[in-house]
C-alpha cells in the first residue's frame, strides 16, 4: 500500500514508500485513511527538533480520518463503515494525563497517518462528525481539541473575554469555540485581511501585532482591566504582552512555543496580577467526545485554508512553515 515515509531529518527526506498491506489484531481497527491535517508538531518532529525517542523511518503526520475497513475480534466500539478520526493522545482515555501514559503519541513516536490504510487500537480512534468531509474532520484531533482543553482549563463562561493569538488552527478553534460560549474574542493578527476574515467568523475586536507590538496594554485598555482568559499559542516571544492582557486573577493557558521554548517574563507581573498559567497538552479521549458531540450539535465547520493532495505533503510543510495561512491546512488522499 501507498504511504509517505520520513526517512531522515529534513523535509528533503519525505519519500514515497509501499509498505504491506496491515492485518487488525484482536483489539484494532483496519482504517481506509482519506484525509490527515497538518499540526506544527508535524514539522517540527519532521525537522528533527523537540521529540525524541522518534525512530526512523517513520510515517509522518499526527491527525487524520477514514473510514472503517475491518475490526479485530474483540473490538465493539467499531464496526466496518464508520467514519472515524485518530486520536493524537493515544492512551489518554479519561480523567487527568499520566506520565506513564506518554510515548504513544500518533505520528510521532507511534506511526502517523500518511498511509492508505493503518491499523489502530480501538481506543486510539474516535467518531468523526457527521456533518463533516473527511478533511475537514482530520483537522479535529489536536488543533480543536487544544482550544477547546485551554477554554474548559479555563471555565469560559458568558460574557467572558478571551484573546487568541494568530490566525492558525488551535487560535481560529478557540475563537470559534469561545463564541459558542457566549464569550467576547480578541483576535491578533500579521495581517489586516485575516483579521478582517477573524471577524466575519465572530471576532469582537481584531489588533494588528506588527503595527502595534504593545497590543498587551491596548488589550487591558479596551477591555477595561484585561481579558479572563488567553490562548498562548506562541510563547517566548509574546507571554510578557500577555501578562499585560490579562485581567487581575486571569487565565493563560501556555499551548505553543512557536518563538522558542525558552521565555523570559517578569515573575512580579504574573505574581500581582495572581494570573494562573496552565500548561495545556491536549485532552482525553472523554474529552474529545464530548467536544465532538459539541460540534455536531452547533453544525461548527473547521476554518480549512487549503487542501493539498496525498503526494504534496513536501508542499503542505512549506505553506505552514510560509505562515500565510487562515486556520487548517488539509490533505485530500482521494486528490
Ligand atoms: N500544547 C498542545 O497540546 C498543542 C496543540 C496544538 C498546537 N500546539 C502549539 O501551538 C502553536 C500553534 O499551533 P497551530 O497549529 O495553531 O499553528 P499554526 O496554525 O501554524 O498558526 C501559526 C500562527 O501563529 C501566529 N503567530 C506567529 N507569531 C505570532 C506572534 N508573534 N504573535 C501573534 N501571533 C503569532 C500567526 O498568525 P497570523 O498569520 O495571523 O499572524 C501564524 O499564522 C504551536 O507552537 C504548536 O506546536 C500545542
Amino acid at each position: 500500500m501507498r504511504s509517505i515515509q520520513l526517512t531522515a531529518f529534513g523535509l528533503d527526506h519525505l519519500h514515497d514508500a509501499e509498505l504491506p498491506t496491515p492485518r487488525p489484531g484482536p483489539n484494532e481497527v483496519l482504517v481506509r485513511m482519506e484525509a490527515a491535517s497538518l499540526n506544527y508538531r508535524d514539522y517540527l518532529l519532521a525537522i528533527g527538533q523537540l521529540y525524541r525517542g522518534v525512530n526512523l523511518p517513520i510515517v509522518p503526520v499526527s491527525d487524520g480520518a477514514g473510514t472503517v475497513q475491518e475490526v479485530g475480534s474483540a473490538v465493539t466500539r467499531f464496526k466496518p463503515g464508520d467514519r472515524v478520526t485518530t486520536f493524537y493522545k493515544s492512551r489518554w482515555l479519561a480523567g487527568s494525563m499520566r506520565p506513564e501514559w506518554e510515548g504513544a503519541d500518533i505520528g510521532g513516536p507511534a506511526e502517523g497517518v500518511m498511509r492508505e490504510l493503518a491499523c489502530f487500537d480501538a481506543y486510539s480512534l474516535a467518531r468523526a462528525p457527521a456533518h463533516l468531509s473527511s478533511v475537514q474532520s482530520a483537522t479535529l484531533p489536536i488543533a480543536a481539541l487544544t482550544a477547546w482543553q485551554a477554554l474548559e482549563q479555563a471555565r469560559l463562561t458568558t460574557g467572558q473575554t478571551v484573546l487568541v493569538l494568530g490566525t492558525g488552527g488551535v487560535s481560529l478553534f478557540a475563537l470559534q469555540f469561545a463564541k459558542l460560549r457566549g464569550a467576547r474574542v480578541i483576535v491578533l493578527s500579521s495581517s489586516d485581511e485575516k483579521l478582517a476574515r477573524a471577524k466575519a467568523l465572530g471576532a469582537d475586536i481584531g489588533i494588528n501585532y506588527v503595527n502595534d507590538t504593545q497590543w498587551g496594554s491596548t488589550v487591558y485598555q479596551a477591555t477595561g482591566g484585561g481579558v479572563d482568559v488567553v490562548v498562548e499559542t506562541v510563547g517566548a516571544a509574546t507571554l510578557g504582552q500577555s501578562l499585560e492582557a490579562v485581567r487581575m486573577h486571569g487565565f493563560i493557558g501556555l499551548v505553543g512555543f512557536m518563538s522558542g521554548i525558552e521565555a523570559t517574563f517578569s515573575l512580579t507581573k504574573a505574581i500581582l496580577k495572581r494570573v494562573q498559567l496552565q500548561g495545556i497538552s491536549v485532552a482525553s479521549l472523554e474529552m474529545h467526545e464530548q467536544m465532538i458531540q459539541a460540534i455536531e450539535a452547533t453544525r461548527l465547520e473547521p476554518v480549512l485554508d487549503s487542501v493539498f493532495g496525498f503526494g504534496q505533503l513536501r508542499e503542505a510543510f512549506d505553506h505552514l512553515v510560509a505562515a500565510k495561512h487562515f486556520g487548517k491546512i488539509g490533505i485530500d488522499f482521494k486528490a
